[in-house]
């Protein structure tokens, strides 16, 4: 996720466009960036870093009524000042601000080579720059029409032209992007605290909308050209409210931005049909994975669980041996680790103490060392010799969401990438493992439609002081997970237990009053957890069960379900862990907790 913003009016843009900015460095803040144009020239500064570090570098720069702007989350290419926004055409008098991503940007990057254009960075973005070049005669609009037309992806793109000091150009497809009304000036950007401070008088733009921004009027057309009219929304938020979409908090809001997190982070990474999966920026190679003999994945908390279900993927398809260690105790086992054995950090934000110390702990033996982070440039991606960055966009609120459920989808593809390497799976049974990504993002809506059910389940347990989560196979991290998110914001005492280890000690604590979550889903072990069910319902407990859709069986025997789509044992980790999500807001919620920032604990463990 990035942040665009645009000015153009009767003020000093410059000033203006850096405030905007940093209303909107929660969405990405790698570095940034600011075009302005005086005298009909271009001019462009750009930083590494946040957005004061571009400050500092504009102090003396003068004044200009018609600006763009940028800061950066980086998708491709490193926090650089090379890969920063705005980035320009080889003429140098067009700027472009862009958020999203170019699926297609490799080919229309190696076209417009051959055409002579000389590109300065690694992103996709710059692409639309020299496209807007190719296209251009003496009208910026028309240009941004007839480029937009080439472009498969996601993008908010916002264009000046330095021969056109009068407009701002601004378009959309899929990524969000907004209009600002105000006195002699108007504004764009990716959404609305950027520009919460200057006007309330909101345009939604749609995907399609191709804007030509005036500093007295605007002229929208739609995808055939037609002039339209967008209606104007007076957004009453305050600018806390606003940096949540809406939603009342950010847990909520990063549950609900799961499906656009996956998208993210599986574009331009996976070719299904080819059965591929790109991992460029681990820079391992091809010789030094088939010589793995071992892996071994280090982390924490949640990060912790989605190594577990790493494990099954790679072992399952990889055939090789996995091991997940708490971090905390990896940095003190003196491990039996050498060069045959790669190393695997999962970190959300990169900075976690424990994680960090293990993994400069193994810099010690030859082992190679990847991470998965969602945080470009932390410390534990520094380290590394290669990061996989999970593309979920900042994650603010402590109990982690879309990041795990991005770090499943980058493990998944992992398992994925290494079996194809070691030519333990082939190219068609990599096909099949690929098959229905594509649609993941629409069964996650689907399972999010589930809220107002899971919501009255929360209302009838929420005063419930423990309760147990159990399951098999990748059903059993998930419990894990569901019971963490239960305990870290509601602060009930919730239990992850292995099925399988019910008559071990555990169904002692079975009664009336104990209510049990149970991941059921179809599959190898489904008559294993069906006894489970069974024991515990003779015993009186109470059972929530996570079934597949058409399950009946359970249906009788359970006293809650809650029915996800029937997908594979991969897709199942990612949609089953939403509902156990939401069941956990919502009691929390309940009970009056703060759900962003929950008692004692922090978003980022940076001590040990
Ligand atoms: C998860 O909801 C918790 N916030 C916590 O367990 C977290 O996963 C853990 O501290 C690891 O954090 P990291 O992924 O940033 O390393």
């Amino acid at each position: 996720m990035c942040g665009v913003v645009g000015y153009i009016g009767k003020n000093n843009g410059v000033p203006i466009i850096i405030e905007c900015l940093k209303n909107l460095e929660y969405r990405g803040y790698d570095s940034a960036g600011i075009a302005v144009i005086n005298e009909k020239k271009l001019k462009i500064i750009r930083k590494q870093g946040k957005v004061a570090d571009l400050e500092k570098a504009i102090l003396e720069e003068g004044r200009s009524f018609i600006g763009i702007g940028h800061t950066r989350w980086a998708t491709h290419g490193v926090p650089s000042e090379e890969n920063a926004h705005p980035h320009q055409d080889c003429t140098g008098k067009i700027a472009v601000v862009h958020n999203g991503i170019i699926e297609n940007y490799l080919s229309l990057k190696d076209m417009l080579i051959s055409e002579g254009h000389k590109f300065k960075s690694d992103t996709d973005s710059e692409v639309i720059a020299h496209l807007i070049e190719k296209y251009y005669s003496d009208d910026i609009y028309k240009a941004v029409k007839e480029s937009i037309k080439l472009m498969d992806g996601s993008y908010a793109i916002v264009v000046l032209h330095s021969d056109h000091p009068n407009q701002i150009i601004a378009t959309k497809n899929k990524s969000p992007l907004i209009l600002g009304l105000g006195k002699n000036e108007n504004f764009i950007a990716s959404d609305v605290p950027a520009i919460l401070k200057y006007t309330n008088d909101i345009i939604f733009l749609e995907d399609g909308d191709l804007c030509q921004i005036f500093n007295k009027n605007i002229v929208i057309r739609n995808s055939n050209d037609k002039i339209i009219d967008r209606p104007v929304k007076k957004i009453d938020w305050n600018y806390e409210m606003a940096q949540k979409n809406g939603y009342d908090n950010f847990m909520l809001k990063e549950i609900f931005e799961q499906p656009r997190a996956i998208q993210e982070t599986i574009i331009s990474r996976i070719s299904e049909d080819k059965g591929k999966v790109y991992f460029k920026e681990i820079n391992l190679s091809d010789e030094k994975i088939r010589n793995i003999k071992r892996i071994v994945i280090v982390s924490c908390g949640t990060s912790w669980h989605a190594g577990l279900i790493g494990k099954i993927f790679i072992e399952k398809m990889a055939r090789i041996p996995v091991t997940v260690e708490y971090a905390s105790e990896f940095r003190y086992s003196e491990p039996i680790i050498n060069e045959n054995t790669l190393v695997i950090g999962i970190s959300q934000s990169g900075e976690t103490a424990d994680t960090l110390a293990a993994m400069n702990e193994v810099k010690k033996y030859k082992s190679s060392i990847i991470s998965i982070c969602n945080v470009v440039g932390s410390s534990i991606a520094r380290i590394s010799d290669g990061v996989i960055y999970t593309h979920a966009g900042p994650e603010i609120g402590v109990a982690s969401t879309k990041a795990f459920t991005t770090q499943l989808v980058v493990l998944y593809f992992f398992s994925v990438f290494l079996a194809r390497i070691n030519r333990n799976i082939s190219i068609p049974q990599a096909i099949v493992r690929m098959k229905g990504i594509r649609n993941l993002q629409r069964k996650v809506d689907n399972v999010l439609k589930l809220n107002s059910q899971i919501k009255k389940l929360a209302e009838i347990f929420y005063k419930k002081k423990n309760i147990l989560y159990i399951g098999r196979g990748v059903g059993f991290a998930i419990a894990l997970e569901g019971a963490l998110k239960l305990k870290e914001i509601s602060y009930i005492h919730a239990e992850g237990y292995h099925a399988g280890e019910m008559k071990h000690g555990p169904i002692a604590l079975i009664d009336k009053n104990m209510l049990v979550v149970v991941i059921a889903l179809k599959g190898r072990r489904y008559n294993k957890i069906m006894n489970n069910i069974e024991e515990i319902k003779s015993r009186h407990g109470v059972v929530i069960a996570i079934v597949t859709e058409g399950d009946e069986r359970i249906k009788k025997i359970a006293d809650y379900t809650i029915p996800i789509p029937d997908v594979n044992e991969f897709l199942s980790t990612v949609l089953s862990i939403i509902p156990l999500q939401l069941f956990a807001y919502h009691i929390a919620i309940k009970k009056g907790c703060n759900v962003d920032q929950p008692r004692n604990l922090a978003k980022s463990v940076t001590v040990e």
